[in-house]
């Protein structure tokens, strides 16, 4: 019934994977391990009554890891589902929605049926986004919003942004999710990089998205309702040098969203930090030099970095998950973050050599 046990076998045989073993070379049924009458060990085929029943649980094996499958792409499409629906008529003010991360934004809760407020410093930039949408809708034949436009500057005065605020919340009279995503970089040296320059990026980075986030929150206490939403960056957790205005930037929204956090709680108000690594956009394109010049290049590291739109889809599933905050960095960057808690001076020798590599080879 069983054929013999080649030789072959013996060795995988004796391996806790005989089982797999004993079927990988074709034999329907494993073999068990028993004593004879003489007490020797050896291999035989299982008892009578266990044929049948191995046989039922090898034949359920291909069903079951198909249904498996099939479960899991289920759950998969529920939850797309589902997120469709705890977005579908929300209001969501994107800021930055000209370009790069804001724009996917836009277009992920578009497509999720969400009431769009777009946020931006030019107005033509802005409708370009607005008539994509609306045609993108149309070519699926997906009834959405029309979204709306309130043209403001972040690093403008505190009134200013309020006023926008005030503007933002006449479109639909509440906002459910805003999300702080517009932003502006730095490459530079301290030593020559303007104190001017160092407070607009602040402006724009920190002081702006504050004063739109304060302006806005008593209409979010009032509905005891909302969700806040700031796009970091990993350098909002450790500084890169030449980088200063915008690594202090970073670091100063991540510690006023981690008390907002704790502060809002009270009155059901989430908050997301979301701390990308590089992403492909225009950030290193727009960024400040040392005299508030553009930078006009675009990284290697930015070109190489994620899509917009996979980043853009994260920020829809932590709004959906209520997520106080997601790290999007690769293993290099995540140990870095461990680094500079645990072994700070390890942290501060590669930041110093990272230095000192990146000045010779300006100087060269
Ligand atoms: N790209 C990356 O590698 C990366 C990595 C981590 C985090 N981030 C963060 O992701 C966010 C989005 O940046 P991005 O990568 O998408 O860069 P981007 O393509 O340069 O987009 C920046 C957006 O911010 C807006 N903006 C800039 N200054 C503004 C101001 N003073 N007032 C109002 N809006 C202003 C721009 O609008 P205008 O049309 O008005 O210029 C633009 O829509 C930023 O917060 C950035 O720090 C980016």
């Amino acid at each position: 019934m069983y054929p013999p046990i080649q030789r072959k076998d013996r060795r995988l045989l004796d391996s806790p994977l005989c089982f797999l073993a004993v079927l990988h070379r074709g034999q329907r049924l494993p073999l068990l391990r028993r004593r004879d009458m003489q007490g020797k060990l050896i291999w035989t085929g299982p008892p009578d009554p266990i044929i049948p029943a191995m046989e039922r649980v090898m034949g359920g094996v291909v069903p079951l890891v198909l249904g498996g499958l099939g479960l899991v792409l289920l759950y998969r499409l529920l939850q797309r589902l589902q997120q469709g629906a705890t977005i579908q008529d929300t209001v969501v003010v994107i800021t930055g929605a000209s370009s790069g991360l804001g724009r996917e934004c836009a277009r992920v809760f578009h497509a999720a049926k969400a009431r769009l407020v777009l946020c931006g410093r030019d107005r033509a930039r802005l409708q370009d986004v607005v008539q994509e949408l609306i045609a993108t809708a149309a070519d699926s034949q997906q009834q959405t919003y029309t979204p709306c436009m309130v043209i403001f500057d972040l690093s403008d005065t505190a009134e200013v942004v309020a006023m926008a605020a005030k503007e933002i919340l006449s479109c639909y009279g509440h906002v459910d999710v805003l999300i702080n995503n517009a932003g502006i970089s730095h490459r530079g040296n301290i030593l020559e990089t303007h104190i001017s320059v160092q407070k607009d990026v602040m402006d724009t980075n920190y002081f702006g998205p504050i004063a739109l986030t304060q302006a806005l929150l008593p209409s979010m206490v009032r509905r005891h309702s909302g969700h806040v939403v700031v796009i970091s960056s990993v350098q909002g957790k450790i500084a890169i040098p030449y980088r200063s205005a915008y690594a202090a930037s970073k670091h100063a929204t991540q510690a006023y969203f981690d008390c907002l956090r704790a502060e809002m709680e009270r009155y059901n108000i989430q908050v997301t930090v979301v701390s990308p690594g590089y992403i492909r956009t225009n950030l290193s394109l727009n960024a400040v030099t040392c005299d508030g010049s553009k930078y006009g290049v675009l990284d290697e590291t930015t070109a190489l970095g994620r899509e917009p739109k996979d980043v853009a889809q994260v920020v829809l599933k932590a709004v959906h998950h209520r997520s106080k905050e997601i790290l999007l960095a690769g293993p290099l960057p995540t140990l870095a973050i461990y680094i500079r808690t645990l072994w700070p001076a390890l942290f501060f020798k590669v930041m110093a050599s990272r230095a000192r590599k990146e000045q010779k080879s300006k100087d060269e």
